[in-house]
């Protein structure tokens, strides 16, 4: 069934070349989805037939957000834990046990349950590809649960067994680090593309951080990391060296963490959500993207650090605290999220790109900055259905 989306006052493409600047926007166009794919762009009122038409009546139309950065599979929350750091504790890793003994007494029916749920509260926020992480099991059976029911709902899936030590291991987290590096990374690498490693004190350090990233490698995946969140720290450097996708996090950078990153194919994937949800200073997004580093926001969605699923929530705080520009951060929320993901098929819309589209209640892009807060996404397609109307 083919859709034709027609009277978009400001189509949002990320193709540079067909519409104006680096968002490539084309004004007074249409937009042909056909079998999961778009099909045509081009003026409004020229566009082929097609089995049904929407009328976007002047509204901006962009690609579906990719949220290139998100825990989903896990049990419980931490409400608590938030009103506490609201009150000047600070965060702390730890805080992930809690989660992972909640998440290792669900069922798969409750975790699967939580997943859907927050997957489609994503959706209808105007998120169309979702990456997540396991990370909340920590046991051969519980990351393999993970990595297996993510793959259920998720576009990309990332095994995270090294996101701390779990007790049992307290006294032994080089015990820890060859199981996960063994016997649990044999159980998840079939259901995943991506290896991930929290580099940061508390977690792994940067032996242990080669240590899985090497057996990860070999295993089939590719890197990507949580790097330099909480301090200074290896985490930067060991993605560009391993030629990670993406860098995670990036709130505390040297000047030779930023030249790393501009020189090479490692993007860096800004989560304003866990600054604004931790207290901690936001990372400097003007400084990576002036020195030509490839920026990507993502939410990380997860019941500890940052418990948002809105990708306009993001855009929002990067502008406004960040200083990215309006331009900058939904080109980072789309494109830049593919980027980090390595995928050439989502974050635009030209000819041949998945049909993954959002239409906003408002004239223009600039609004999800503009009106934070406020729910502009009202209709949705992914891969061309229709999953908010
Ligand atoms: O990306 N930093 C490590 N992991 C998550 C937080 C997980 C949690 O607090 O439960 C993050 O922020
Ligand atoms: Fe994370």
């Amino acid at each position: 069934m083919s859709t034709l989306i027609d009277d978009i006052g400001e189509l949002v493409t990320n193709e540079p070349e067909l519409g104006d600047g680096p968002l490539g926007i084309v004004r007074d166009a249409a937009l042909v989805l056909d079998e999961g794919k778009v099909a045509w762009v081009g003026p409004a009122g020229r566009a082929p037939a097609a089995d049904e038409v929407y009328d976007a009546a002047g509204r901006a139309v962009l690609p579906g957000f990719v949220d290139s950065h998100a825990h989903l599979v896990f049990a419980g929350e931490r409400a608590e834990e938030f009103a506490a750091r609201m009150s000047g504790r600070p965060y702390s890793a730890g805080g992930i046990r809690t989660t992972v003994a909640r998440t290792r007494a669900a069922t798969d029916d409750e975790l699967r349950a939580n997943l859907r749920r927050l997957v489609d509260e994503m959706a209808r926020q105007g998120t169309t590809t979702v990456e997540c992480k396991s990370g909340y099991g920590l046991t051969v059976a519980d990351e393999a649960r993970a990595v297996r029911l993510a793959a259920e709902v998720a576009d990309e899936v990332t095994f995270l067994g090294a996101h701390v030590v779990p007790p049992e291991y307290a006294d032994d987290s080089g015990g820890y680090v060859r199981l996960v590096s063994s016997e649990m990374l044999a159980a998840c690498a079939p259901h995943a593309r991506w290896i991930d490693v929290f580099c940061e004190r508390g977690a792994f350090d940067e032996e242990q951080t080669r240590t899985v990233l090497e057996a990860g490698v070999k295993a089939g995946l590719t890197p990507r990391l949580h790097a330099n969140q909480l301090g200074y720290g290896p985490g930067v450097a060991l993605a560009v060296e391993y030629g990670a996708a993406s860098a995670d996090h990036c709130t505390f950078l040297t000047d030779e963490d930023v030249a790393a990153l501009a020189g090479s194919g490692t993007v860096a994937t800004l989560l304003p959500g866990v600054e604004f949800s931790t207290r901690q200073p936001y990372p400097d997004a003007r400084r990576l993207v002036d020195a030509g580093v490839t920026v990507a926001l993502a939410t990380d969605c997860n019941p500890g650090s940052c418990y948002t699923s809105s990708m306009p929530f993001c855009i929002a705080v990067a502008v406004r605290d960040m200083r990215m520009t309006p331009e900058e951060a939904v080109w980072s929320a789309t494109a830049g999220g593919a980027r980090a993901l390595r995928r050439t098929d989502v974050g635009r819309l030209g000819v041949g790109a998945r049909a993954d589209v959002l239409v906003l209640d408002a004239p223009s892009y600039l609004h999800l900055a503009y009106r934070p807060g406020v729910p502009q996404v009202t209709d949705v397609w992914k891969t061309g259905v229709r999953v908010r109307s």
